[in-house]
């Protein structure tokens, strides 16, 4: 190594040590040392004098920008509620002048409402920076000087914390140490479930994502086609081209094999495991996307769709509400989007997702509240003002809209249906277990009976729904088979649960296709139908459930366990493409929108992602041979590239199931789907097959084994007295309740 190398070492170490304050060359050196030598060495020293200059230089720069992003953050988020309250002045947070509060999917909350304000400032302090800087979100992260000046104000007593009154606290470790029963039970919130990782699967959590985020800008514009520079087709336009029903009939095909029940299930099951806010007001009305449902309003809230006025929808705007920006950290993260529920399969739908919630929802001695009728236990009644829910039964005075878990529970009497029975099996359970064990207390009969609730519906989901899911290949391929004994060793903390972005707006509303035209009760001659009703009419609106004291849910019951879904195809029914809950919205033009909204890559993406066969080039339609329709997909698409992840998953071929049926879905859905229930098994701690304490004692897992949801339907449904051993599939042949060769029970005295 010459001299000059060893000198250009240490100043080069110096300089990353940022400890080059002092002279490189001493009056040693200049005695010693050539002239020549002496000259290199001094032009070294301004070099790298010049060096320190512009690294100093570059920090400052890069301190300012990140400063000046954040505040721009902070103005916009002021000037958002200032928007807000302008609109609602001039009445365009409602419609007719009627409050449009009950328009949401989700509850407003004072943590809903910190964590929309926390994550809007940071999305738009990220939106800021790139526009300042001209750079991506990974270049920026890439780049150190910037790296530390974003962790720098976020760490620090910075303005950006200053202004952001209140802090949202996550759980840590320490807490879960600290909780008496944190191997026994779960919480309420999904904390704790991971002892490592506390906020892993928690309600108010970022969704986690199987692909990263593609976004035009890199950080909320919607994506473009793969040109980069034509705007993607409507929604719209694509959902008349490919989900319309055909051949102009009015309605769509029946599937042979399984029952309204498995559709219920499915839903029941989404809103186990998601619920993905979407903006809204500090006030709780609704925010409004379109004027007069023709212009698109420009606010950072709304994606209004617009579209064409067509035969069945006259309007050239479509309200959409943007889903509200999670607080996410990380400088190279565009926009992620917030579960405000637990993700384990825990049923949360029945209990709620948080303690304010499991309060309202709690009874006396460990027992679920209930609106004691004459046609037996309803569900109660939701009086915060709040309910997504409108009434317009016959006979208002015994119409009310119902409280539970989840918010979602009046969206459609069968789903409704399925959060009654599950309140009235924790009661019945509770009923139970107080036989075998006369001293418990109401919070050991409450938890004891939440946590057995939870097993069946684990259970169930896992034994029956996913069997009709899923091929043979997926239910091997991702280990969703359940052991018919002993315990599940292969809990992995290093999984996370989460439920993916991937799944909640795209793969998981397979279900949607599955949705009849019509709703009615079905009478014990299993052939005459009553009160049939339109579904549009029936959406938001609990009267099927609840109308007559409840004493038509055996008629219910009847209908659901014994028509068909709807095939699960590319054609969806009209109540929910041009009439959804009454109003002039499609919502599988709203499932494409929400994914655009959510930064989800292409369909072909997903397939690389799946390890399935991917096009070569943008014109390269062949290489998809599982997908239908592609002629028509040609004219909606430029590239193949840019086909949306739900139009291509709903327009997949179908695989096999192990019944020899077709499954409900294709190959990208079925790997999308497949991996999430691999990780809300393996991730989960308190996986129903786990051995004591976080699981049962063997004796005790052997009977939550035997369960089906025939079991719990015949248990809690006055009047009914036979049924089909799996009651997600349509009858073949009814058995009696009684018979428990067929419809086995559980034997409480296991719990002794
Ligand atoms: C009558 C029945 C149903 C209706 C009226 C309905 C309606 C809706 C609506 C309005 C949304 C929000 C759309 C948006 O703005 O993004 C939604 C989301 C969703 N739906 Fe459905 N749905 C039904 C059944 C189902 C079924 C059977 C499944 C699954 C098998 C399902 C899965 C989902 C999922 C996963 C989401 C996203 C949830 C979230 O991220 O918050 N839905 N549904």
């Amino acid at each position: 190594m010459s001299f000059l190398q060893a000198v250009l070492g240490f100043a080069v170490i110096s300089v990353i040590c940022q400890q080059n304050s002092g002279n490189l060359i001493t009056s040693k050196d200049e005695q010693e040392l050539t002239e020549k030598e002496l000259e290199s060495l001094y032009k070294l020293e301004t070099l790298l004098d010049e060096r320190e200059i512009i690294n100093k230089e570059r920090k400052k720069k890069a301190k300012s920008l990140v400063l000046l992003a954040f505040e721009e953050g902070l103005e916009k988020s002021e000037k958002m509620v200032e928007r807000q309250t302008y609109y609602r002045n001039i009445g365009m947070g409602r419609r007719n002048k009627i409050k449009r509060k009950n328009n949401r999917l989700f509850k407003i909350s004072k943590m809903s409402i910190e964590k929309q304000e926390e994550g809007f400032i940071l999305l738009s302090a990220k939106k800021a920076l790139v526009k300042l800087t001209g750079k991506t979100l990974k270049e920026l992260s890439g780049d150190p000087d910037y790296r530390e000046a974003w962790d720098d104000i976020l760490a620090g007593s910075s303005i950006y914390l200053r202004r952001r009154k209140r802090s949202t606290k996550r759980a840590t470790t320490n807490d879960c140490q600290k909780l008496s029963s944190v191997n026994e039970y779960r919480t309420i919130d999904g904390t704790c479930n991971n002892l490592d990782k506390p906020n892993w699967g928690a309600a108010f959590t970022t969704q986690p994502r199987f692909i990263d985020e593609v976004y035009s800008d890199g950080v909320n514009t919607p994506r473009i086609s793969a040109d980069g520079k034509s705007t993607l087709t409507s929604p719209r336009t694509i959902s008349n081209s490919v989900f319309i029903i055909n051949n102009g009939k009015k309605v769509s095909k029946p599937e042979g094999f399984n029952s309204l029940m498995s559709l219920n299930w499915g839903q029941f099951l989404d809103h186990d495991i998601v619920l993905t806010p979407t903006f809204a007001e500090e006030h709780g009305e609704d925010i409004q996307c379109c004027e007069q449902d023709s212009i698109p309003i420009k606010r950072d809230e709304c994606l209004g769709i617009e579209m064409t006025p067509d035969e069945d929808l006259d309007i050239s705007c479509m309200e959409f509400v943007r889903s509200a920006p999670s607080p996410d950290t990380e400088l190279n993260a565009g926009n992620q989007v917030t579960n405000a529920i637990t993700s384990f399969i825990d049923g949360s739908m029945v209990y709620g997702s948080s303690e304010d919630e499991e309060r309202q929802l709690r009874g006396i001695g460990g027992k679920m509240v209930v609106k004691s009728v004459s046609g037996g236990d309803l569900l109660p009644e939701d009086t915060s003002g709040e309910a997504f829910c409108t009434l317009t039964g016959s006979n208002p005075v015994d119409d009310y809209c119902q409280n539970a878990g989840d918010i979602r529970v009046n969206v459609q009497p069968g789903l409704g249906h399925l959060h009654l029975l599950f309140v009235r099996e924790h009661n019945r359970i509770v009923g139970e277990l107080k036989n075998v064990q006369p001293s418990w207390t109401g919070d050991q009969l409450y938890n004891e009976a939440r946590k057995i609730v939870g097993a069946i519906i684990q259970h169930i989901t896992f034994n029956e729904y996913l069997e009709n899911l899923f091929s043979d290949e997926i239910l091997d391929k991702y280990g969703l088979r359940l052991l018919s004994e002993g315990y599940s060793r292969d809990y992995n903390k290093n999984i996370n649960p989460g439920t993916r972005v991937g799944v909640a707006t795209a793969a998981l509303r397979f279900g949607h296709t599955q949705i009849p035209h019509e709703m009615a009760y079905l009478s014990n001659d299993y052939n005459t139908t009553s009160s049939v009703t339109e579904m549009q009419s029936t959406l938001k609106n609990p009267h099927l459930l609840v109308n007559k004291a409840g004493s038509r849910i055996l008629d219910l019951v009847r209908y659901m366990t014994t028509l068909p879904t709807r095939a699960s195809d590319r054609e969806f029914e009209g109540a929910i493409r041009n009439h959804l809950f009454n109003g002039r919205l499609d919502l599988t033009s709203l499932n494409i929108q929400r994914g655009r909204d959510n930064g989800l890559p292409s369909y072909t993406a997903w397939r690389e992602f799946c390890d399935l066969s991917v096009p070569s080039s943008d014109d390269d339609w062949d290489s998809l041979p599982d997908l239908l329709n592609r002629w028509k997909l040609r004219q909606l698409y430029k590239s193949v590239h840019d086909i949306d992840l739900y139009v291509g998953g709903i327009l997949e071929r179908r695989m096999k199931t192990s019944a020899g049926d077709q499954s409900y879905l294709g190959p990208t859905f079925a790997c999308i789907l497949g991996k999430q229930f691999q990780q809300l098994k393996l991730g989960d701690r308190f996986w129903y097959e786990r051995p004591y304490p976080e699981g049962f004692r063997e004796d005790q897992l052997q009977e939550i084994r035997k369960v089906t949801l025939s079991t719990i339907l015949c248990a809690n449904t006055d009047g009914l007295t036979e049924l089909q051993t799996f009651a997600l599939r349509r009858p073949g042949r009814r058995r009696n309740c009684n018979d428990e060769r067929f419809i086995p029970k559980i034997d409480f005295n296991k719990w002794k």
